[in-house]
């Protein structure tokens, strides 16, 4: 879910038969055919869509990765939780990336993953990805974590990651697919 140009969609498209891209931004749609016609893939689809309204069927792994800070993107987080689990197959995993600079963003994120939970009989453990020092306040520490969520009775346990330092480019998506394959096969066991 919001693919964007489908790097991490085409990284994650090594484990499954069948992967979807979905986005609501029709520009990063285009980038993203352009990336499948130049991988030769061919277990891949991108649809526009808000959300889950185009993205039909039920899902072994759904994944959302917002970027947008945590204070910003509650909204959306939020509306997220609410559809996801629908478009969840019984035994599948959902991973939502967040990131957030602050530990008041932090929390809002937290509780509002733990309302869903409540509200949508879903279980998780929490992965922290990466920590990295804000340029314009160093002893600041901002972190990216994964929250890896499964229906009620199907505890996951801690994949045990580790925090890490990286980059954003093209490395960074394929490390971000290895977790989030590290977090599902993981709690698939
Ligand atoms: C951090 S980017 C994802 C980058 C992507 N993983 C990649 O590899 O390029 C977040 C994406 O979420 C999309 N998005 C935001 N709101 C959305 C919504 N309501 N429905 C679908 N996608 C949405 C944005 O257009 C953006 O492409």
């Amino acid at each position: 879910m919001g693919c964007g140009t489908g790097m991490v969609t085409l990284e994650l498209a090594d484990h499954f038969d069948e992967c979807l891209g979905a986005d609501i931004y029709p520009r990063s749609l285009s980038f993203a055919q352009a990336n499948l016609q130049l991988s030769g893939r061919k277990n891949v689809a991108f649809v526009h869509s808000d959300l889950f309204a185009n993205a039909e069927g039920k899902h072994d792994l759904i994944v959302f990765y917002p970027w947008a800070p945590a204070e910003d993107s509650l909204p959306l987080v939020a509306r997220f939780l609410d559809q996801a689990p629908d478009a969840l197959d019984p035994e599948g995993t959902i991973v939502l990336i967040t990131g957030s600079d602050s530990h008041s963003g932090d929390q809002m994120v937290f509780d509002t993953v733990t309302k869903a939970c409540v509200s949508h009989d879903l279980r998780g453990s929490r992965e922290f990805m990466v920590s990295y020092r804000m340029a314009q306040n160093p002893r600041s520490i901002g972190t990216i974590s994964a929250f890896v969520l499964r229906r009620d009775g199907r505890s996951p346990s801690h994949a045990g990651l580790s925090p890490v330092r990286t980059v954003m480019n093209k490395g960074y998506a394929a490390f971000l697919a290895r977790r989030t394959m590290a977090a599902f096969l993981h709690n698939k066991r």
